[in-house]
């Protein structure tokens, strides 16, 4: 008999991940099912009893309760560790283990752009808050010296900098002067939720200064092309939009819970054709 996956978050009905991860089951043909389920916070404790009782085998965790989620689960990745919050839950015979993926969903959709190898690119993060923490602590385990974040709220990126496990040199700026000093980067990562759905002509900063080379990346995938990205694709920079993100993120949960590896070209495909 097949088994059931899902997500829980609120609202959850604009969740894309039952779309992706149903046509992975599909195409590798595996009898299994994800669903959306709509979890208010006052029902958490219980929906994750409920679940561990209905030997649901997986699900992902998304807004607004990927850190409050924490406490009711057994174990934490070092995953979920490193990003202080959890997207993916897998059951192990009633044990319930939280993994974060999307650290390394970013990482692993950014480098399929890469020219040099990660570690050599200067990097700067706009945001500074739960996801770009998680980016920003991933890259850093991976062994990035050189990023630096830009945030509205100047003392928010100096904590993250301040909290970040790893050996680094970052420096935390005012978005002002990261737009002057934007040509020193490589790679420009815009994780807020500034040109979000359906405040889509906002963006933090202008790439006007960005080098030639710059990879200007959004880890918002809808619009799958943000204000920010299309003034930098008007200045003839390359562009990354978060639709690699979210298929990476939702990979390596499958991966988690199947031990196999899903369709990733076919699973983005489904996206850009629902928001293209
Ligand atoms: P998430 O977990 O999705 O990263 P978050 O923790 O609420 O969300 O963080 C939101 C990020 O977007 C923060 O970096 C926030 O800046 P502040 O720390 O100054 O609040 C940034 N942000 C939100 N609205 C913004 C705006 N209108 N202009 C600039 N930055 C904004």
């Amino acid at each position: 008999m097949g088994n059931l996956y899902g997500v829980i978050g609120c609202p959850i009905s604009h969740s894309m991940s039952p779309d992706i991860h149903n046509l992975a089951f599909t195409t590798l043909n595996i009898d299994s099912y994800y669903k959306a389920f709509h979890i208010e916070p006052s029902q958490l404790a219980e929906a994750v009893e409920a679940m561990r009782l209905l030997e649901i085998k997986g699900y992902n965790v998304t807004i607004p309760h990927k850190v409050s989620i924490i406490p009711y689960l057994d174990e934490l990745d070092v995953t979920a560790q490193i990003a202080g919050a959890v997207n993916t839950v897998v059951n192990v015979d009633g044990k319930l283990i939280g993994h974060n993926t999307d650290g390394n969903g970013y990482k692993r959709s950014l480098e399929e752009m890469l020219l040099k190898p990660l570690q050599d690119n200067k990097i700067l993060i706009i945001g500074a808050g739960g996801a770009a923490g998680g980016i920003y602590y991933t890259l850093a385990h991976y062994g990035c010296r050189n990023i630096d974040i830009t945030n509205r709220t100047l003392q928010t990126a100096e904590k993250l900098i301040e909290d970040c496990p790893y050996e680094n040199n970052s420096t935390a700026l005012s978005l002002l002067n990261a737009e002057a000093q934007l040509g020193h980067y490589d790679v420009v990562i815009q994780t807020t939720a500034v040109g979000l759905y359906p405040n889509i002509n906002e963006q933090p900063i202008s790439v006007k200064n960005a080098k030639g080379s710059a990879i200007i990346s959004d880890i918002v995938y809808n619009p799958i092309k943000t204000a920010f990205l299309k003034e930098a694709e008007q200045l003839g920079l390359t562009i990354h939009n978060g639709v690699g993100m979210f298929v990476h993120q939702a990979a390596i949960a499958f991966e988690l819970w199947t031990g196999q590896k899903p369709p990733l070209n076919e699973m983005a495909k489904v996206v850009h054709d629902k928001l293209g």
